[in-house]
């Protein structure tokens, strides 16, 4: 459902043929890989449309920012930038211009009309899943309404969003994003994103296969699968089963082109044998598996609705370590979920020592109004909880530090990604997602070149080409 409202704003120096004429959106995205994925294909939906990416507010006549909902502070800054931005568009209007204004993402869908009252610098509100009306709706209020599109509609927004064959997609880089699920019903009790991003919806094969075959064509070698829960992903095979995500990522596996294949972010009780088996099975599945375990407290687990035990999960790891023993293992975890204390906090950090892993995130619990942690007793006081979370991170970090000591030495299929930050160098990633810093003359972006790790930096890893790895060190500089 569309709801517009007149607006009184006018649109001084707007021209006439406004549709038309070129115009710059600047897009800020918040959040998930997810969020930077949609913003990806908003900007091709936009581009389309006649919008050239700009990277500054002053540049453009659009701002887009692609919000989260997922913690307290992250709508707070949501909301000072519309703040700003209510000057600009102000100044601009003094000055005969104009400035467009949209929001979309998990802020927007969970505050629709509110934000516009809260915010009414904000001509459209957009949810995650009708980004395909966005060039509709800016359409809309260039005429002066306000709109706030933020329903679940029974068509699928990836159908209708511009893709490569359309010719629209813009250049990617040599990785990107996929998404192939959406939205969770897992109801965790601390979460948003149930209701932010709705019902867990897997897309068809059919069109996660051309998508990355069209990904593949335009130079992509490393594609990471996404979704909320993305291990939960299944759909209907072209040989007439019931497929998983295992069977995917075979099948991904060999697309031409395609070399590495990453998903994120799975939910433990997700994780079947076919994914473990592909694991070990598939080398472009790389060993890098995000796994988020929350806490390692049994009763917060519960009180969360994780619907697994801290033991569960500890199984879990050492199956997936029997498949792939090199197996770089992340996670998340929140401190101070209501009803924690010294005991189950302690029980965390004996899983985190139990498990050793190669990454991390951690986060204090932030009340979501409308989830049930919401209302829970023995909410934890802040104190408490930071004091919590340093012991943690320190740990984490630790574990990290640890995990890229333990890569040097050994020989590694870098993929390379970007210039570095010296002209005379690149960057490139481990197997473990790491960034590798090496000599720009290992190779071209979008080579996978086998280097030795030799060292770790302050930004990562350093490396060399196997051959010279007895010392000339002349070709690196090394920054520790
Ligand atoms: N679907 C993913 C990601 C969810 S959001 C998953 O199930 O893991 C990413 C992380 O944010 C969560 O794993 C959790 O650690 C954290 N998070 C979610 N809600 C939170 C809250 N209310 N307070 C603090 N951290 C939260
Ligand atoms: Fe949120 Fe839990 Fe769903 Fe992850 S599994 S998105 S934490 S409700
Ligand atoms: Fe944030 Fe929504 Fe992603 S709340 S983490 S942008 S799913």
């Amino acid at each position: 459902m569309t709801q517009a409202t007149p607006t009184s704003l006018t649109r001084a120096g707007q021209p006439a043929d406004a549709g038309t004429a070129t115009k710059k959106v600047f897009v800020k995205t918040y959040g998930c890989q997810m969020n930077v994925y949609d913003s990806e294909r908003m900007g091709d939906a936009l581009s389309r449309d006649g919008y050239q990416p700009v990277d500054s507010v002053e540049a453009a006549d659009l701002v887009l920012i692609n919000t989260c909902h997922i913690r307290e502070k992250a709508a707070e800054k949501v909301y000072s930038q519309l703040g700003r931005l209510a000057q600009l568009k102000k100044r601009r209007n003094s000055e005969g211009g104009d400035l467009m204004v949209a929001v979309a993402g998990c802020v927007a869908q969970a505050e629709g009309e509110e934000m516009i009252r809260r915010a009414p610098v904000v001509d459209v509100v957009i949810g995650p899943q009708t980004y395909h009306r966005l060039p509709g709706a800016l359409a809309k209020a260039r005429n002066g309404e306000r709109v706030v599109e933020t329903e679940f509609p029974t068509e699928d927004k990836f159908d209708r969003l511009p893709d490569a064959s359309a010719g629209t997609i813009r250049t990617r880089g040599v990785t990107a994003f996929l998404t192939v699920q959406e939205g969770c019903d897992k109801f965790c009790t601390f979460c948003v994103v149930p209701y932010t991003r709705g019902a867990e919806v897997s897309r068809p094969v059919e069109r996660i296969m051309s998508e990355a075959e069209r990904l593949a064509a335009a130079g992509v070698r490393e594609v990471t699968l996404l979704g909320q829960n993305v291990n939960a992903w299944h759909g209907q095979g072209s040989d007439g089963r019931e497929w998983g995500l295992g069977e995917l990522v075979h099948r991904l596996a060999a697309i031409e082109g395609i070399d590495r294949i990453r998903y994120t972010t799975s939910h433990p009780r997700d994780m079947d044998d076919a994914l473990i088996n592909a694991h070990r099975d598939l080398p472009e599945l790389m060993p890098y598996l995000h796994l988020p375990v929350q806490s390692g407290s049994d009763r917060i687990l519960k009180a969360m609705n994780r619907r697994h035990t801290a033991a569960e999960y500890i199984r879990l790891v050492e199956r997936i370590r029997m498949a792939r023993p090199d197996i770089a293992l992340s996670g998340d975890f929140i401190v101070g979920f209501p009803g924690e204390t010294d005991e189950d906090f302690e029980d965390t950090m004996r899983l985190i020592r139990e498990v050793n892993y190669a990454a991390a995130f951690s986060f204090k619990y932030s009340i979501r109004p409308g989830t049930p942690g919401a209302g829970m007793d023995g909410q934890v006081d802040e104190a408490v909880k930071s004091e919590r979370l340093t012991r943690l991170q320190a740990l984490i970090n630790e574990q990290t530090r640890d995990f890229g000591r333990q890569c040097v030495g050994k020989t590694a299929d870098l993929l390379l990604e970007k210039p570095g930050r010296n002209t005379d160098q690149l960057v490139g990633r481990s197997p473990w997602l790491q960034p590798v810093i090496v000599d720009a003359k290992a190779g071209k972006i979008g080579d996978i070149v086998n280097m030795r790790i030799m060292q770790t930096g302050s930004n990562g890893l350093y490396a060399e080409p196997v051959e010279t790895q007895s010392g000339n060190q002349g070709a690196i500089s090394f920054d520790s």
